[in-house]
């Protein structure tokens, strides 16, 4: 069975969790930056695993680059699909809803995803000292318990075993649809703030998140080097006047604000927050500009 293991990553959970599944199930591994640019695209494998970070839980969210990716796959239909979903907190009310989400656009295809994981790993940069939950307490026990769920994935994956997830989806739907309904328009309406649009804006979620940018902050620790450039996986920043330019095509992924060695960018006013990479992955592998 050929597999190849497509992956979204911003501070390199996402890739440390392709990488390993690729491995381990002799899959080869494809960054989804780096194909998204084909017109239509023909898949020549079995079997194609898609690895992703889930983004703002209460709207479903799913990394719009990724939403574009599966649009693209020409031979949608006839391929078994499998996606592994990452995120900073509880996974059965936060990857749950991005893979539901990711769910209905792979059928409004015309595939079919056939089975559903995820796993939880610490943090973005996000600065979560208000939240009373410890989320990102212990970020190497995090990432152990990550790799033991890792390995059962790839159990499954070779087996072809679907998910575990009958039970939490039926809790989820009852207890949390009508919870995140409730907030769905706060998260919509703080996404407009940081787009810098009117809050009685016609915008969609897929249109306000490639204007967030526009409250990324730039500091005076900024000495135009460029990493920024090179992190971006949407080549979404150019350096102009030796500071860095934002073209409003973000995916909010905070790659630029988590790598910059010299924590001179920030995502609005998150200049105090912990910065965050996956402790595995080197710099020059999340590059996408050499
Ligand atoms: C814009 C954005 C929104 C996020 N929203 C959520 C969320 O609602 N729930 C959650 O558990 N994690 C959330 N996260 C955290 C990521 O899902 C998590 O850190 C993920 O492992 C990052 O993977 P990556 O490094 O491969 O991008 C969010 C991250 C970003 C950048
Ligand atoms: S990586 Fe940091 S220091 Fe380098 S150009 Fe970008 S913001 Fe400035
Ligand atoms: S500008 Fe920053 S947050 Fe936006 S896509 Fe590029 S790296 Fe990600």
């Amino acid at each position: 069975m050929s597999i190849k293991i497509f992956y979204f990553s911003g501070t390199g959970n996402s890739y440390v969790v392709a990488k390993d599944i690729a491995k381990k199930v002799k899959a080869d591994l494809i960054s989804i930056p780096k194909v998204i640019n084909m017109d239509r695209m023909q898949v020549d494998a079995d079997s194609i695993g898609i690895v992703f970070p889930s983004y703002l839980a209460p709207l479903s969210g799913i990394p719009l680059i990724v939403e574009r990716f599966v649009k693209k796959i020409a031979n949608i239909e006839s391929i078994h699909i499998f996606a592994v979903c990452t995120c900073g907190g509880y996974e059965c009310v936060n990857a749950l809803p991005s893979l539901n989400k990711l769910k209905q656009i792979i059928r409004s295809c015309g595939g079919k995803l056939s089975a559903e994981y995820s796993t939880r790993l610490p943090m973005n940069n996000l600065d979560y000292d208000h939240i009373p939950i410890p989320i990102n307490r212990d970020q190497q026990v995090i990432i152990n318990k990550s790799k033991t769920k890792i390995d059962d994935i790839c159990y499954r994956i070779i087996k072809k075993r679907s998910t575990k997830y009958k039970i939490a989806k039926i809790l989820f739907n009852l207890l949390m649809t009508p919870l995140y309904k409730m907030m769905r328009q706060s998260v919509i309406n703080a996404l407009k703030e940081k787009a810098k649009e009117p809050m009685d804006t016609k915008l969609t979620y897929f249109e306000l998140i490639p204007l967030t940018d526009k409250s990324i902050i730039v500091d005076k620790k900024c000495n135009g080097c460029g990493t920024c450039v090179k992190v971006c996986p949407v080549n979404n920043i150019k350096i102009v006047d030796n500071k860095p330019q934002l073209q409003h095509k973000c995916e909010m992924c905070f790659a630029c604000d988590e790598w910059c060695p010299y924590n001179a960018i920030h995502h609005w006013s998150r200049s105090k927050g912990v910065k965050y990479h996956h402790p595995e992955v080197k710099i020059s592998d999340m590059f996408y500009v050499k």
